[in-house]
């Protein structure tokens, strides 16, 4: 019998890179998603790459009834990845209701349903903004976390506070929440990749859509930071490196092998590039020239970020294996597929 994992979110970017991951080490998903920022055509495009169906359930986790339901009917998985959650810095600043609302309900409302039902294992979809401005740099786990820049990454915060709390109340339930850098990149198939939905809201949809005309010209924001050439930092990660994290943390869960009821565990790959690092590697991988421009500084960006991966290597056995070139190549052909 296949072990049973449920997906939140699993139509979105990370999710169904993820959920993909899965299916190919043998794992039987449910994936349930309120696609408001997915489409359900990914679960087609799934079945297209892995040859199998992914059961797919379209429940909004805000609404507690229905979570509750969705649960019970598969209290045989032994494990859930969370990843449902809205994801635009900007609009969390502008919303921060619509924000703290949708990421924090939904996390209590699968959390509870999922123990009420016996599942007591859970893997949460993390993020560096956790970090805020870092003292040190590269970042490791133990690098102490701080109020994150906007109501999106304090979503994030809070839930890796609610997971403590519960750890240490319920001794069955386990997790594991892991820490992504900047993830870009698409699947090799050219089948997924991160949907366009409206405005973009970080670097590399702006980069390929200022390549391909879709916007007139990429802003960069900032030339003054005290770096090399004077434009941020950070550690960008391909998706597919990042799904298959998820995975070896599953089977971490599954067979008890975690050693705290509550992990936290850094995705990123140790490199720093810089905003003029991506523009050129985009422009020497893909052989069209960039239309941009330097313009002020974005409010709460930080001059660098990037990982330690020392724990994720040591107790994961996971390191990320593309390169930046790679990344790129398959976020400009994930584009390029979309537009035709
Ligand atoms: C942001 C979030 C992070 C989230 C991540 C992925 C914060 C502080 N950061 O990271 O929590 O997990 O997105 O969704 O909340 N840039 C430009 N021009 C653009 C867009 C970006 O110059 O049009 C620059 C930015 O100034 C930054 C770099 O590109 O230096 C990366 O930006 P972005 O892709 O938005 O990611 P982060 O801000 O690092």
């Amino acid at each position: 019998m296949k072990n049973k994992v449920i997906v939140t979110g699993g139509c979105g970017y990370i999710g169904s890179h993820t959920v993909v991951e899965l299916i190919e080490n043998n794992f039987e998903v449910v994936i349930i998603d309120d696609l408001s920022n997915s489409s359900k055509k990914t679960v087609e495009r799934i079945h297209d790459i892995t040859g199998v169906l992914p059961n797919f359930i379209n429940v909004d986790l805000k609404n507690e009834l229905e979570t509750n339901t969705v649960f019970k009917k598969h209290k045989d998985a032994q494990l859930v990845i969370h990843f449902a959650a809205h994801k635009a810095v900007g609009e969390s600043v502008a919303e921060p209701l619509k924000y703290y609302q949708n990421n924090l309900y939904s996390l209590l409302n699968t959390i509870s349903a999922q123990s009420q039902n016996g599942i007591n294992n859970f893997i949460f979809s993390s993020s560096a903004t956790v970090y805020g401005l870092p003292e040190t740099l590269p970042i490791t786990e133990k690098t102490k976390t701080q109020r994150p820049f906007s109501p999106y990454g304090n979503t994030k915060k809070m839930a890796e506070e609610i997971l403590d709390d519960l750890t240490k109340s319920n001794h069955e339930f386990s997790a594991i929440s892991l820490r992504y850098f900047n993830p870009i990149g698409a699947h090799e198939s050219g089948l997924l990749g991160e949907l366009p939905n409206g405005i973009p809201n970080n670097l590399m949809p702006y980069i390929t859509q200022a390549a391909n005309g879709n916007i007139e010209k990429l802003m960069v924001y900032g030339n003054d930071y005290p770096t090399k050439d004077g434009t941020p930092i950070r550690d960008y990660i391909h998706v597919v490196d990042l799904a298959k994290a998820h995975v070896i943390a599953v089977k971490r869960l599954l067979n008890k092998e975690h050693e705290k009821p509550l992990e936290f565990f850094n995705l990123g790959t140790g490199i720093g590039y810089s905003v003029m690092d991506v523009i050129n590697c985009f422009e020497n991988t893909t052989g069209v020239k960039l239309n941009y421009e330097f313009t002020e500084r974005r409010a709460g960006d930080v001059p660098q970020l990037y990982a330690a991966t020392t724990l994720a290597q040591e107790k994961l056995g996971w390191t990320a294996e593309k390169g930046l070139h790679e990344m790129i190549k398959s976020s400009w052909d994930w584009e390029n597929n979309i537009n035709n």
